[in-house]
């Protein structure tokens, strides 16, 4: 039996795998997205509000905006070609390709260009404060119909096959069974890691499976400390749902209990804060005083976001009396090392959007960066990708049954998120992260030990959650000091945008 094939594979299907997707069928490759969503919905692109950031001529301010975001710990050559490239690559593939019709001034000629923390100007296209399904669903149909992209849903990636070194292909599950997939190039776009939180912006499925499935293989990875968590998330009622920035940047204010406003006592730029300190504050706050609400009197909420008042309605939250909100996991801004092309350290291997570590956020990225950062690597290791040369397939294509499910995994899943959320979140220590490293450890060994190969799907999700979750735990421990997203309580020395902790 034949192996199964193609030039380039992808797994994941947010904005960064369908852009790396549309590089290399643009360029002539045959093209398979492989990917765990069964809907839109699947994909972390699918949630995000706040628009996509572009340099609008001025590539040098946005340059600076993001290295002072990070504390100063961006890689400058990454932050250089992602500005370079934004514009070109937004009006490339947003407005020319796929017609999405961002927001415009009023009187159509000009777009309407939003505001968020750390910005120092007006820079981010947005579709209302719900950009990112308005990207990806025509994302989505566009290469639907594209004679040289199949997409594979319901089909998640278990593991990357090698050969003497080099990645030559994966071996995906759907339906239960195993099937072992060769391509030229594989590019991993696997998104984010909020199933190792209680609680996070990202749909369930973000189980970190990318890095995971990179670092068994070998690659390089960094920065994982580095685990962002967005200041406003309204866990009111059912699911947490964020509530952008943007509405901080309409002017809206955070009030504690009391219903003081309390982020000029953290930062000058109080709610317009680096998104860490923000967080952090938002915590302290309701440490203190037991709540904190966004108070959105300042602004005409409901004619400004209708899809967040609509929002807010299904969840019961009447925002006329503040809308209740706490800090959640929203984005790694480390990952799988890659070059300014999606090369990661391993041959035909690449890496895009939230599971690759660009250096462009280094310690804490700046808001709106995260779909541009996606669209530009995607593009560009999607171009690349055509360069490698054919594979010969050596594994077998047929297919097999995943073995059986033998261990608990919603349990698994349970510890390795109370492991997290009580050590390895806003705040850490020595102490705290031996403990969650310990208890992690603790559930790798068992569903290592415990199941056949092919993994069935969940084993290997908890497989993926322990490995990430071991691999943030121990860059914490690593790095000592406190800077951006990671804050040490137990820091000798702290960086400024890591103060009022
Ligand atoms: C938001 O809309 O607040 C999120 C934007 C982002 O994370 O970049």
């Amino acid at each position: 039996m034949t192996m199964r094939s193609s030039d380039v594979l992808v797994l994941g299907s947010g904005i960064a795998g369908l852009s790396a997707a549309l590089g290399a069928a643009r360029n002539g490759a045959e093209v398979t997205i492989a990917t765990k969503a069964t809907r839109p919905e699947g994909a972390s692109t699918w949630w995000a509000q706040g628009g996509i950031a572009v340099a609008r001529k001025k590539p040098e301010q946005f340059q600076r905006d993001i290295i002072a975001a990070s504390s100063d710990t961006s890689d400058p050559d990454a932050v250089a070609t992602l500005v370079r490239h934004a514009d070109a690559a937004v009006r490339d593939v947003l407005i020319d390709t796929l017609g999405i019709g961002f927001d415009t001034g009023g009187n159509g000629a000009s777009f309407d260009y939003g505001r968020e923390a750390a910005h120092s100007t007006d820079r981010i296209l947005h579709v209302d404060a719900s950009t990112g399904k308005h990207i990806h669903v025509p994302f989505l149909n566009y290469l639907a119909d594209h004679e040289r992209v199949e997409i594979r849903d319901d089909t998640a990636a278990l593991d990357l096959l090698q050969d003497n070194g080099a990645v030559t292909g994966a071996r995906l599950e759907s339906g239960g069974r195993a099937t072992d997939w060769a391509a030229n190039a594989i590019i991993v776009a696997t998104g984010g890691i909020g199933a190792l939180y209680g609680q996070s912006t990202n749909p369930r499925g973000a189980t970190g499976d990318g890095i995971a499935m990179a670092t068994r293989a070998g690659a390089a990875v960094d920065d994982l400390e580095y685990v962002q968590f967005h200041p406003t998330v309204c866990v009111e009622s059912g699911d947490p749902f964020l509530i952008s920035e943007a509405v901080r940047g309409e002017g809206a204010l955070l009030r504690n209990a009391t219903g003081d406003r309390f982020m000029p006592a953290y930062h000058e730029d109080a709610e317009l804060a680096p998104r860490d300190v923000v967080a952090r504050a938002v915590d302290r706050e309701r440490q203190k005083t037991g709540r904190v609400v966004l108070d959105v009197s300042p602004l005409d909420f409901a004619s400004t976001f209708p899809d967040l008042m609509a929002l807010c309605e299904e969840n019961g939250v009447d925002p006329s009396t503040g809308i209740p909100v706490v800090p959640a996991e929203h984005f790694l801004c480390g990952g799988i090392d890659v070059d300014t092309r999606g090369r990661t350290s391993l041959d035909r291997l690449y890496a895009v959007g939230e599971c690759a570590r660009t250096g462009v956020h280094g310690a804490n990225r700046l808001a709106s960066t995260s779909l541009l950062e996606g669209l530009v690597w995607g593009l560009r290791a999607g171009e690349t990708s055509v360069g490698e040369s054919p594979v010969r397939p050596t594994a077998e294509g047929r297919k097999r049954e995943v073995g059986s499910l033998s261990v608990d995994v919603e349990a698994g899943f349970t510890r390795v998120r109370d492991a997290m959320d009580t050590h390895v979140s806003l705040r850490r220590s020595a102490e705290g992260l031996h403990a969650a490293a310990a208890t992690i450890r603790e559930v790798k060994a068992e569903i290592e030990s415990d199941v056949s190969a092919p993994m069935p799907r969940p084993a290997s999700e908890l497989r993926s959650a322990c490995t990430v979750g071991l691999g943030i735990a121990e860059a914490a421990l690593a790095n000592e000091q406190s800077v951006g997203c990671h804050y040490r309580t137990d820091a000798s020395a702290e960086a400024p945008a890591a103060a009022n902790g």
